[in-house]
């Protein structure tokens, strides 16, 4: 397996790319099970996760083109995805592809749009809590789905047809917004989804679906409106950026110290996070291009804060903002309020020299005056990127373990801090 090496110290000065978001492309590839016609996806990263999910959608009978090398004076717009949902020759999403890749099973709802019947692996995906699917489950009931659970696997089937109704969810999730959303798009009727996620990402893909001949009101509220059709037809739709690599490399900027404009950012989508920052003494400008972020020596204010859905301080970063506190000047606590289990990154922290108690759902990070590099293991997705931002303000070599869970989020992670004078390498495995 492959693994990162980072000598800390250096400034980050230049500027970094930002590439189009996971968290969108993820469920913009599956709402191509919508139509028979093609979806075409521009600004797409190259992750293992989009890799992983056009595996599992091909596998439904979705052709996935992928366009070559243009000659664009920009290198970093990302891929253009072209998929077509012509026929659906296989509505059972197998184990072995869904146990890889917890979005994957949001295929759920489409599927069954669509199909009338839907047969998908309880999925796996980071291990940073129980991740239930119940919501999901719940929403698409309320639809119209009789489901049973057999082997392992959600069996769905809508014998009389899906309707729309009204979902009301308990609490917020970003997945099972996503595929009521999609769901109730291919639906005859009105479906109204309350108490639903906001996070941008939803706001894509409802836009998307808005391009597909859905009417959708209310994008970017927690009550969202839809009223569905029986057809839905092809179109284009541009990624937005990831606001969780731009949070990350900000923090990585407020980490090392340095001057960087994170082109093609947009501050708007991660608010909280940019002025949690400033908070902590980073300076962060909004530019023509993106966003820039400052930090010059000066010292890192400690912090309190706890994770939110959107728009309050995200989950994703929660790990990153660990990193960065464990050298402030002072005491920070952070809350984990979404996932029970998102804590894994701090016994390597520790071992870099991190003074953390963690007291339940609560870190208390006590600010030392260096970490020092030392072997540590990536856990999970945002857990292993906290740690490259560790290894940049630790003193000496910093080499992390198992970087695929790096690789299913992050796109060219190493070249892009090494562009803005990180030592960063990637130590690939015989
Ligand atoms: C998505 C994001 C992930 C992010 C998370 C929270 C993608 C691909 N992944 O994950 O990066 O960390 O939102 O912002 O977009 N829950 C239930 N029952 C359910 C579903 C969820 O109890 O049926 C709980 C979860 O255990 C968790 C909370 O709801 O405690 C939020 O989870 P959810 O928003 O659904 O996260 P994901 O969609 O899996």
């Amino acid at each position: 397996m492959d693994r990162i090496s980072i000598v800390g110290g250096s400034r980050l000065e230049g500027t970094l790319a930002i590439s189009g978001a996971k968290n969108a492309t993820l469920p913009l590839m599956i709402a191509s099970l919508l139509t028979s016609e093609r979806l075409t996806l521009k600004n797409v990263p190259n992750l293992a996760d989009v890799i992983t999910l056009g595996r599992i959608l091909r596998n439904h009978g979705v052709d996935l083109a992928v366009d070559g090398k243009r000659a664009d004076p920009s290198p970093y717009q990302g891929e253009t995805f072209h998929l077509t949902a012509r026929e659906i020759v296989d509505t059972t999403a197998p184990y072995e592809m869904v146990n890889r890749m917890r979005a994957s099973f949001w295929v759920l709802g489409p599927l069954l749009a669509r199909c009338g019947e839907a047969r998908v692996s309880m999925p796996g995906g980071c291990a940073i809590g129980t991740r239930p699917v119940d919501l999901h489950l719940m929403g698409l009931k309320t639809l119209g789905a009789e489901i049973d659970i057999d082997g392992g696997y959600v069996v769905a089937r809508a014998r009389k047809g899906l309707h729309g109704a009204r979902v009301i969810f308990p609490k917020v999730s970003v997945g099972a917004t996503h595929a009521v959303l999609m769901t109730a798009a291919l639906i005859k009727g009105e479906t109204v989804i309350e108490n639903a996620a906001r996070e941008p990402e939803i706001g894509d893909v409802a836009e998307c679906l808005v391009k597909m001949g859905a009417r959708i009101e209310g994008i970017g509220t927690s009550t969202l409106r839809i009223q569905g059709t029986d057809r839905l037809e092809g179109a284009v739709h541009t990624v937005l950026p990831d606001r969780i690599e731009t949070g990350t490399y900000a923090f990585a900027v407020a980490a090392a110290g340095g001057d960087v404009e994170l082109r093609g950012a947009r501050k708007g989508l991660l608010e909280t996070a940019l002025t949690t920052l400033e908070r902590i003494g980073v300076a962060i400008a909004e530019t023509p291009a993106g966003v820039r972020v400052t930090r010059n020596g000066g010292a890192l204010e400690p912090i309190t804060i706890e994770t939110q859905p959107f728009p309050g301080f995200p989950t994703d970063l929660q790990a990153q903002l660990m990193a960065l506190m464990t050298k402030a000047n002072g005491t920070s606590v952070i809350r984990e309020t979404i996932f029970e289990n998102r804590f894994m990154h701090v016994q390597e922290l520790v071992r870099l020299g991190a003074d953390i108690q963690l007291q339940g759902d609560t870190a208390v990070i006590k600010g030392v005056k260096s970490l020092r590099g030392a072997q540590v293991m990536a856990t999970d997705l945002r857990a292993s990127v906290s740690l490259v931002i560790a290894g940049l303000m630790a003193e000496g070599k910093t080499t992390i373990n198992r970087v695929y869970h790096l690789d299913r989020g992050f796109e060219r992670l190493e070249q892009k801090l090494s562009g803005c004078g990180a030592s960063i390498e990637r130590l690939v495995s015989g």
